[in-house]
Formats: C-alpha cells, structure tokens, sequence
C-alpha cells in the first residue's frame, strides 16, 4: 500500500476580497464602467451586469504517478447568459485565481455580444503549471475537475473550450467524462475537440486567422495592406504561432516572436515553419538558429507596424505601454493591456484592436463546432473559412463605425456594443420573478 501525503498550494483569494488593483478584474470593471457611462445606464443596472451569475470553487485533488497526493484549486465562473448558454475557455496555469476568471468570464460576455453570438459569457481554471505534470495525470486532473463541476457544464447550459495549458485532447477528456456520465455521446458540452470526435475543420487557427482578419479590416481603412507589414508576436502558443503563420502566408514580415522562456528577432523575416520545426523539438523558440535573441520586454518595444500581445494578461502596463512603437496593437491574448496601459497607448497615437474583437475567431468557430454537432452534419474548411472572414469582417466593421459615432477608441466602442446586446436580452427578458 503506498502511504499518500497531501501537498496544500496557496489558497486563492477569498471570492469577498477586493480585485487587485490593475488585475484582470480590476480593468474588466473599468472597461464596463466606460461603456456603462457612455450608455447611461443605472447603477442597479451596472451591478447586474458586473456581477457574475454563477461561480464555483473545487477542490480537484490528484494522485501523482508517483503515489504522491496533490490538491488543486478550480473554478467556473458564468459571468452572464442572458443571451443563451455560457462559452468559455478552460485554462491550466499557475496565476489562475477566482478574480481572474472572472474578469475572463466577463470577457466572454462581451466578446459573444461583439460578433453576436447566441452565448453569455463563461470560464474555467485550475491553479496548476501543465508542464510539471505527465499527460495521465493532466488526465486524472482534467477527470476528476469535471466531475465536480458537472452539475454547472452541458451543452444547453455552458459549453467548455481550450485556453491557455489546455488543448483538443483535454476537451476530448472533458467530453468523455461528461458522456460517460450522463450514458451516451454528447459533443456538444466542449467545443476545440479533435475532429475524430466531433471536432470542427479550422477551430485550431481560428483564433489566430481572426487575428489576422481584424489587422487586414484595420490596415484596409488607410488604404493599406498587409503584404509586407513588419509584425511582432508575443507568445507562441496556440493563439500566437498560427498567427504567425497565417500573417507570413498572408505576405506580412514576422520580425519577432516570443514564449515564457525568452524571444527571437529576425530583420529580414522569420521562416515560421521551420521555427515550428523547431518548437517541436525543443520546447521553445529560444535557441532559432535563423534569428537573434531578445527578451519580452525588447520585443515588446520593437518598431514594427503591428504587436501582437498573445500570451498572458497585464502585459502592457503604464511601464511598458510607453515603450511600445508599434502602430497597431492587436490583442490575441485576453486582457493583455491594463487601464493605465491603454490610456498610454491612446495618447501616443496607437491603435488597439481590443481582445474582444481581435481574438473572437476562436469562440465563433467553436460556435459553428457546437451548431456542427448539434445537427451532426460537418461543413467544409472552406465553408468555415468563409463564414469566419465574414463574421470577423462585419463585426470589425461594426466596431469602427461605433467608435466614429461616439468619437471613442476601437476597445470603448467593441464594449458598448457587447454591453448593449447583453443589456438589450436581459431587459427584453425581464427580471424573474
Ligand atoms: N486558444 C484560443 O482559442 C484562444 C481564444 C481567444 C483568446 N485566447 C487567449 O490567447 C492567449 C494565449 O492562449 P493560447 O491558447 O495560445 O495559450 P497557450 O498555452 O497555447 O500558449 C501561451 C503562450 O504564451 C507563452 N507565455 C506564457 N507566459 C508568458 C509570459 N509571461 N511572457 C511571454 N510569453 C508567455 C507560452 O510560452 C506560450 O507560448 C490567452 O490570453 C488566451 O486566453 C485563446
């Protein structure tokens, strides 16, 4: 028999305690606050639309391959579902705390509200590096931390997607432990699946295709293209890789990228599949043999017509927003510029494509996955390609058009728009009882 002993990390903040100022949350509530005063609405009105509707806390305990026991924090939050089912990302990292879904969840809120999808906002964490753990004890994790937030999860009421630390194969897991409970196939409670169960053609770039689509809508508006724009991405992850690829397929000069363990510069352009190449085998892009070394913070500052923030959250902050020399910022990651940062940015003339908009890719083709699997009939990649262009293209478009009405910045006007329509359905719905 092997003796077991619990290892307890550091309990999160009590769900009462204050956000950190300049957190996720904290510059979630002054995002909301900003459209709140643009809209006029009433306080009862901002509270309602601030406050989540459902959160809860587990305990995800784990037994090591080593026969060592571990604990965990998890959370769910769904921020809002006035306008259908709550849609976000499960994320696995070390900084998860109960504020920061929150502010992730609220997020989605919006974001749903801004390409007009018929989602509320939702999200999910677990306090854990992935990279510490084996992929079966990932799997015992991802297991038992949807057993115990079943009763919350399901297709009709919110439906899980990958995020940072998590990918297909934990939404396959997700949605296996979920079907053998309930006693048949249900696909439709995660979307980021692999496509043998049910995934769907192009959700894996989505979110970086989005990406590109809204810097292609933003660049179109001054009468320029990307074929040749010198681009920077912090993070090379799911979000930011494909990003990468799709900004060079697409004739743009990717100078530099970066990951948690350090960045790469090249002038001349990174060749980005061989630097897949070696990701594959080293675990990082630090060590390219086609590029320079930099760190996040250089590149960060590089003169180059478009950053691409991909990676965590607070990113640029009032230290780092000044130092930024890009003409665009375009947000892939959730949250990566804080309130001080933003205004930094305003004030010297740069343009932000804020993550509500910018990184929707993601969210509107595991939309398209969830009405896939739905009707069990698959599209095509062309179809999904198209329909994803379109969306991203219209809601841009929408975006500018609101933010030229109100004279306010791209990231003010996507937020009214979202706060409006979630405003708009719970209104409509009316207060019960
Ligand atoms: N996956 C999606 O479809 C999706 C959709 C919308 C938004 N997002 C957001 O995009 C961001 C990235 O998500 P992802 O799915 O690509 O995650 P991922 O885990 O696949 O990749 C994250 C990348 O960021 C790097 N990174 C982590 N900490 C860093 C740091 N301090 N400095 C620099 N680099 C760092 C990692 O090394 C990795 O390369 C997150 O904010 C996520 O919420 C993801």
């Amino acid at each position: 028999m092997t003796t077991s002993s619990i290892t307890t990390p550091d309990l999160p903040d009590a769900p009462s305690a204050p956000p950190r100022p300049d957190g996720p949350l904290a510059t979630a509530h002054e995002q909301l606050a900003t459209a709140v005063e643009h809209l006029g609405y009433d306080e009862g009105l901002h509270r309602m639309l601030a406050t989540p509707r459902r959160e809860i806390h587990v305990a995800v305990p784990l037994r090591r391959d080593s026969g060592e026991t571990v604990l965990f924090h998890g959370f769910r939050v769904q921020h809002n579902v006035s306008r259908g089912p709550g849609k976000g990302g499960l994320r696995y990292h070390p900084s998860v705390d109960i504020d920061e879904v929150r502010a992730l969840a609220m997020w989605m809120t919006w974001k749903c509200g801004v390409v007009d999808l018929p989602y509320g906002g939702a999200k999910g964490g677990v306090t854990i590096d992935p990279r510490e753990y084996s992929l079966s004890e990932l799997e015992r994790v991802t297991r038992r931390y949807t057993s115990e937030i079943m009763p919350m999860i399901g297709p009709d009421t919110d439906i899980m997607a990958p995020d940072m630390g998590t990918d297909s194969q934990t939404m396959a897991w997700v949605m296996d432990t979920y079907s053998v409970n309930r006693g048949y196939t249900i696909p439709a409670v995660v979307t980021g699946k692999p496509l043998a169960v049910g995934g769907s053609l192009g959700r894996g770039t989505a979110t970086s295709a989005g990406i590109v689509h809204v810097t292609a809508a933003a660049l179109e508006k001054v009468g320029e293209k990307l074929d040749g724009v010198s681009v920077a991405v912090q993070g090379f992850g799911k979000v930011g890789s494909h990003a990468a690829a799709i900004f060079a397929a697409r004739g743009a000069r990717v100078v530099a990228v970066s990951d948690q363990y350090g960045g790469i510069k090249a002038d001349t352009g990174i060749d980005v599949d061989r630097l897949f190449a070696h990701v594959a085998a080293t675990g990082s892009v630090v060590g390219f043999d086609g590029a320079d070394p930099i760190s996040n913070a250089e590149l960060l500052a590089l003169d180059v017509d478009v950053l691409v923030p991909a990676a965590v959250e607070g990113v640029l902050d009032e230290v780092t927003a000044s130092q930024v020399r890009a003409r665009y910022v375009v947000e892939g990651a959730n949250g990566p510029t804080t309130t001080a940062g933003d205004r930094i940015l305003a004030k010297n003339g740069v343009t932000v494509v804020p993550d509500v908009l910018a990184n929707a890719g993601g969210v509107v083709v595991s939309y398209f996955e969830w009405v896939q699997a739905n009707q069990t009939y698959w599209w095509t990649e062309q179809e999904i390609a198209e329909k994803l262009e379109h969306r991203m293209t219209t809601a841009y478009h929408e975006v500018a058009a609101m933010a030229r009405k109100h004279g306010v910045s791209l990231r003010d006007a996507a937020l009214i728009i979202g706060v409006k329509r979630t405003a708009e359905a719970h209104e409509i719905r009316g207060l019960y009882p």
